[in-house]
C-alpha cells in the first residue's frame, strides 16, 4: 500500500525513482507522481491517475534532477486522481512532499491553522506540507517548520514523509512513525524507500528508522535525530537478497510463479529449521517462553489469519497449549478476556500490517511476550516482537498471497513440533517433520505439474459465474475460507467459504442452477457428511467440484490430492484452489498480480 522513494545526489534521479516505484508497484496503488530538482533552478512535478507506465509517458526527455521524491498512492482520503496523487506542494510552491500513512487529525489541523489556504487535493496528506509552508512563512527554517508540523500530528497518525525545499534543494527531509521507511546508503548519493526491494539495484545496505525520528539526508550525509532532537548513530544492516529474486523469470504473472515456487519453499524450510538428526533449529528461549504461557493468541489479517486457523490445530495437537486465533483489526479494539499468561504469535507476510502492529504495540505495553512469523527480516513487526521466525519464502510480489500462506503453516508445524518434542509429547515425537514436509513438497509438485487440468476446470465453471462457494468441515473449512478469499481477490467472483454443515441453515438459499460449489474433503472423520452436503447442493442445481484426498476419492472427483499428514492437508489442498483463482482471473482478463482496490502491504488501520 503506497510506495515511497527518494534520492539525493545522483544525477539520474528520474530513472532511479521510476525504477524504485516499479519495484513497489506490487504493493497496490491507483495513482503516482514524481518531483525532481536539478539544484540549478529547474524542477518538475508530474502526477497521474493510473499506472506508473502512464506516469512515464508524461515524463518528457527534458525532465531531469539530482534530488527527487516519488510516490504511488492507494486512495484513502479522496478519489484516485492526479490532484490527489503525491507529491503535494505548499501554497507558495516552496515545499514538495510525499506521505504514506494517515493523518487522523487532518480536519482539525486544517480548521485551526490553515483556514485561509486553498487546498489542491482532498487528501489528509496535503495538510502536512501546507503546515510546513505556513510555519516557514512565519520565519522558521525548513527543518524547524518540518518538525513543528510533525509535532502537531496526533497520536493516531501514521506517516513516512519525504520533503524537498525548493529554495534549498540539496537536502531531503525525512520523518517516520508507524509507516515503514528505510535509508539506503550509497556511494556519493543516498536513497530512501518504504521497502528495500525498491533500491536493491543501487545498494544492499540500509538503515532502519525508528518511530519519531527525523533525518536530514544529503549526498554525503545521513543526519538522524530522535523525537527529542538527540543525534542518533545507527549502523546499516545488509540485505543479502538478490535483486533478481523479485523478477518474473519467464512467467507471465508473479502469482503463477509464486504458486510454482511452493515445493521449493517447503524444502528450504526443512533446510532452515530441521537438523540432520531431526532436532529443530528453534531458539530454546522461545520454546521455554511459549511453554510458560497458559494460552496462545494468534493475531493476523487476511490470508495470514487463515494460516493462523491451521496453526491453531497444529499447536493444540502437538504443543498442547490452548490456542485462539483472532483478526487483528477486531482484537485491537474489542479485546477478549485474556488468560493469565498469554503468549502472542503475529503472522504477517510483510511484517508491516498496521492492524497487527496496533495489537503488538498494545501487548508490548502490557509486557506480554510475542513472536512474529514473517517473510521480511527487519520488518517492523519483527523488530517489535520478542522473537522472530522467518518464512524464507523469497519476495512475494503478487498481491494475492500464496507461498507465504503455505510457508506460514509449515513454520507453525515446525514450531508446534519443537514445543511438543520439548514436552516429550508422543504425538509430537511421532510427527516426523522432515518426512512430512518432504511429502508435502512432492505432493505440491505433482499438483502444479498438472495445472492444465485446473485451467480447464476454471474455463468450464468459473469464467462466467457471478458467485461461487467453497465448503469443507474441520480442517477443510480452514482451507475453504482461504480458497474463497483467493478466488474473490483476483477473479472478483463473489465467493464464500462455508462450513459445509452450516450451508443448509440459510445460505443454501443462494444456490442456483450452475452455481459452482467446490468442496474440500481430506478429513476422513467428516468426509461422508461433506459428501451429503454436496448432494444437497447438487440437487438444487449447483455445479459440484471436488478437491479430495486420494484415500477418500470417488470416481468422478475432479481434483485428487496426494496423501499427506492429516494436519498438513491445507498445504496441498490449497494448491488447486490457488490455481483455480489464478486461471479464473486470467481467463476473465483481469490484472492477476494487481487486483483492483487491493494492496499487498496494508499500512493503515
Ligand atoms: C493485505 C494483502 C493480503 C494479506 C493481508 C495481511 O490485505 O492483500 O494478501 O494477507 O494484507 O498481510 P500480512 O503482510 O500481514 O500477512
Amino acid at each position: 500500500m503506497c510506495g515511497i522513494v527518494g534520492e539525493v545526489g545522483n544525477d539520474q534521479a528520474v530513472s532511479l525513482l521510476i525504477h524504485g516505484l516499479k519495484k513497489l508497484e506490487y504493493r497496490g496503488y491507483d495513482s503516482a507522481g514524481i518531483y525532481v530538482n536539478d539544484e540549478h533552478g529547474q524542477d518538475y512535478l508530474i502526477k497521474t491517475k493510473g499506472r506508473i507506465a502512464e506516469l512515464e509517458s508524461k515524463i518528457t526527455d527534458d525532465v531531469h534532477g539530482t534530488i527527487g521524491i516519488a510516490h504511488t498512492r492507494w486512495a484513502t482520503h479522496g478519489i484516485p486522481s492526479a490532484a490527489n496523487a503525491h507529491p503535494h506542494v505548499s501554497a507558495d510552491g516552496r515545499f514538495y512532499m510525499v506521505h504514506n500513512g494517515v493523518i487522523t487529525n487532518f480536519k482539525e489541523l486544517k480548521q485551526e491553522y490553515l483556514a485561509d489556504v486553498d487546498f489542491k487535493s482532498e487528501t489528509d496528506s496535503e495538510v502536512v506540507v501546507q503546515l510546513v509552508g505556513k510555519f516557514a512563512d512565519e520565519g522558521l527554517s525548513a527543518l524547524e517548520a518540518f518538525k513543528k508540523a510533525i509535532s502537531l500530528l496526533d497520536a493516531g497518525s501514521a506517516y513516512a514523509l519525504l520533503m524537498i525545499d525548493r529554495e534549498n534543494p540539496e537536502t531531503l527531509y525525512v520523518a517516520k512513525k508507524k509507516s515503514p521507511l528505510l535509508i539506503g546508503v550509497c556511494d556519493g548519493f543516498n536513497v530512501v524507500c518504504s521497502d528495500a526491494m525498491a533500491m536493491l539495484n543501487v545498494t544492499h545496505d540500509f538503515i532502519e528508522l525508528h518511530d519519531g525520528e527525523i533525518v536530514e539526508l544529503r549526498k554525503n550525509e545521513i543526519k538522524i535525530q530522535d523525537a527529542q532532537g538527540n543525534a542518533v548513530e545507527r549502523k546499516p544492516f545488509h540485505v543479502s537478497q538478490d535483486a533478481s529474486a523479485s523478477e518474473k523469470g519467464g512467467y507471465e504473472h508473479f502469482m503463477l510463479k509464486e504458486i510454482d515456487e511452493q515445493p521449493a519453499v517447503m524444502r528450504k524450510l526443512i533446510q532452515e529449521y530441521v537438523n540432520e538428526d531431526g532436532t529443530l533449529k528453534i531458539d530454546q528461549e522461545l520454546i521455554d517462553t511459549i511453554k510458560a504461557s497458559d494460552r496462545i493468541y494468534i493475531v493476523a489479517a487476511g490470508t495470514s489469519y487463515h494460516a493462523g486457523l491451521v496453526g491453531h490445530e497444529l499447536l493444540e495437537k502437538f504443543a498442547k497449549i490452548p490456542t485462539e486465533v483472532h483478526v487483528a483489526s477486531e482484537f485491537a479494539y474489542n479485546r477478549p478476556l485474556l488468560a493469565k499468561k498469554p503468549f502472542f504469535i503475529f503472522l504477517t507476510q510483510s511484517g508491516e500490517t498496521a492492524d497487527s502492529r496496533q495489537v503488538l504495540n498494545q501487548m508490548n505495553e502490557l509486557n506480554y511476550p510475542s513472536l512474529t512469523i514473517t517473510n521480511v527480516p527487519n520488518s517492523t513487526l519483527s523488530r517489535e516482537a520478542s522473537f522472530t521466525l522467518l518464512l524464507h519464502a523469497g519476495p512475494e510480489i503478487a498481491v494475492a498471497s500464496t507461498k507465504a500462506y503455505t510457508a506460514q503453516i509449515a513454520v507453525e508445524a515446525i514450531l508446534a513440533k519443537a514445543i511438543g518434542m520439548d514436552n516429550h509429547d508422543q504425538a509430537a515425537l511421532d510427527f516426523d517433520i522432515r518426512k512430512e514436509l518432504t511429502k508435502v513438497a512432492n505432493g505440491m509438485q505433482e499438483l502444479v505439474d498438472e495445472k492444465h487440468k485446473i485451467e480447464e476446470l476454471a474455463a468450464k465453471y468459473l469464467v462466467k459465474t457471478r458467485n461461487a462457494f467453497y465448503i469443507g468441515r474441520a480442517i477443510d473449512y480452514d482451507t475453504a475460507i482461504e480458497a474463497a478469499l483467493k478466488l474473490k481477490e483476483v477473479s472478483y467472483i463473489q465467493t464464500e467459504g462455508f462450513a459445509a454443515g452450516e450451508l443448509k441453515h440459510g445460505t443454501i438459499a443462494l444456490i442456483e442452477e450452475g452455481t459452482p460449489v467446490i468442496s474440500i474433503i481430506t478429513d476422513q472423520a467428516v468426509a461422508a457428511h461433506t459428501r451429503s452436503n454436496q448432494e444437497e447442493v447438487a440437487a438444487r442445481g449447483a455445479n459440484v467440484i471436488s478437491i479430495v484426498s486420494e484415500s477418500l476419492a470417488h470416481s468422478g472427483d475432479q481434483i485428487v490430492l496426494p496423501e499427506v499428514h492429516p494436519l498438513l492437508t491445507p498445504l496441498v489442498a490449497i494448491i488447486p484452489a490457488q490455481l483455480l483463482a489464478y486461471y479464473a482471473s486470467e481467463q476473465r482478463g483481469y490484472d492477476v498480480d494487481k487486483p483492483r482496490n487491493l494492496a499487498k502491504s496494508v499500512t493503515v488501520e
